[in-house]
């Protein structure tokens, strides 16, 4: 067995600093992720006034409640769709002003799904330069604060319903969403670990989320909690591990059951990967992962598992195409609009080093066979396109380079070290 580390999950520890700064009393934060994307939260909300201090080591004091401004120039979220969304919530609520900007990935994502229903709370917001796109501008917000929303989100992003649960939080204001498809829970999970008062129901047609922000006193508990590993960074460890046939544990990973479709579809595969439970943070299900089996057969995939495996389409592409026969990913349009076209480049790629593939609107097919895969291909700066193709090159008769293999940053520093442990690392 091989013994691999992930970095914390950057999900969770976005969501621990920004609510850490909400909560009444100072909060301990240990396993905070060294990456790129959390380390942009950090200084947009310091940048905002809240004192998030480091610790050294991934430890972080958080002391709340923060005594909020607006900040001296444009918040810059870098490549972190995660930071600019949420953080347009937040804003809205506080009804302070502020620009908030990021690199040239994140400027081409859209920002209407928040910008739209955060309008409709009042929140006066309104585009640099473009409809739908960062630059945003937040101007305060209507006379009386935010009003309450109850709100049909077009597309189920877990991201929407965050901003929207902030600006609820941060403007006392009642929120009800009510979702088709149901996305990564771990803002209602960690607010209510603060003791917020967050209900969902799950109904035969979606999700009902429901904060009732008005009638509660507001206070939020600080946390004391470790961010589990990430799962989604793990992915490509485990893909790289059943390409190469050895058996593999990750300790301490996120097992939120609304991210772990990625396993769902292993399973279907026949691929022996077990995340065996052992313990929460504020709310988070922690677990073990090991990997100790083979992929046998191809997989298919709809709408209704894409939220819960959005990150990990591009580890389980790579799978796919070492695995005998057709697999498919439909319902995941939504790939195309983040860190870079998903799906157009996965397809370019796969044709690249040499597999059959074909891109459908909101998908891919995949022809997988055990022919030797070889070739450069292009990440266009996405930093899952690099860890997936850099996953592949390690199965056997493979050689696949990367052009840009510094974008693993945004998420998971030293991904081509683990990659290397999984391929010659110790059995003990
Ligand atoms: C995230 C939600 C997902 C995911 C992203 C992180 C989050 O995006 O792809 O990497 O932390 O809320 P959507 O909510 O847009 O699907």
């Amino acid at each position: 067995m091989i013994h691999l580390r992930v970095p914390g999950d950057k999900s969770v520890a976005h969501r621990f600093l920004i609510l850490a700064t909400l909560a009444e009393g100072e909060s301990l934060l240990s396993n905070v992720p060294a990456s790129l994307d959390v380390g942009s939260t950090i200084s947009c909300l310091r940048e905002l006034g809240a004192t998030v201090e480091e610790q050294g080591q991934g430890s972080f004091h958080v002391a709340g409640p923060s005594t909020w401004r607006s900040p001296d120039g444009p918040l810059d979220c870098g490549n972190s769709g995660t930071t600019a969304r949420l953080l347009t919530g937040l804003i809205a609520g506080l009804g302070i002003e502020a620009e908030i900007t990021g690199d040239s990935s994140l400027l081409r994502r859209p920002m209407d799904r928040v910008a739209y229903p955060l309008q409709a709370m009042g929140a006066r917001i309104s585009y640099a330069d473009r409809p739908d796109r960062l630059p945003v501008r937040l101007e305060g917000r209507a006379s009386g604060g935010l009003r309450k929303l109850r709100y049909r989100p077009r597309v189920s992003s877990a991201q929407v319903r965050a901003a929207l649960l902030l600006a609820a939080l941060a403007g006392r204001t009642d929120l009800e969403i009510i979702d088709r498809l149901r996305p990564r829970d771990h803002t209602e999970r960690i607010l209510r670990a603060m003791g917020a008062p967050v209900a969902s129901v799950l109904e035969p047609t979606g999700e009902r989320i429901r904060f009732p922000a008005s009638g509660w006193d507001g206070d939020l508990a600080p946390l004391d909690a470790a961010v589990p590993g990430d799962l989604s960074s793990a992915a490509f460890l485990v893909v790289a591990a059943l390409l190469t046939g050895r058996r593999a544990s990750i300790r301490g990973v996120g097992a939120n059951p609304t991210r772990t479709g990625f396993l769902r579809v292993l399973d279907e595969m026949g691929a022996q990967v077990d995340l065996a439970e052992t313990g929460a943070q504020a709310g988070e299900p922690v677990g073990n992962l090991t990997v100790t089996g083979r992929v046998l057969r191809p997989f298919a995939v709809d709408e209704s598992l894409v939220p819960q495996l959005i990150d990990e389409v591009p580890a389980l592409v790579a799978l796919a195409s070492r695995v005998d026969g057709v697999s498919v990913i439909r319902g995941a349009s939504e790939l195309r609009v983040k860190e870079s076209d998903r799906l157009a480049l996965l397809v370019s790629n796969l044709r690249t080093v040499g597999v059959r593939c074909e891109e459908l609107a909101d998908g891919l097919r995949v022809h997988g066979s055990s022919a030797p895969l070889r070739g450069s291909v292009e990440t266009g700066g996405d930093h899952r396109i690099a860890m997936a193709f850099g996953a592949l090159g390690v199965a056997p008769g493979c050689s696949v380079t990367v052009d840009n293999a510094r974008c693993v940053d945004v998420s998971f520093p030293g991904f081509w070290d683990a990659l290397t442990e999984v391929t010659s690392g110790e059995d003990v």
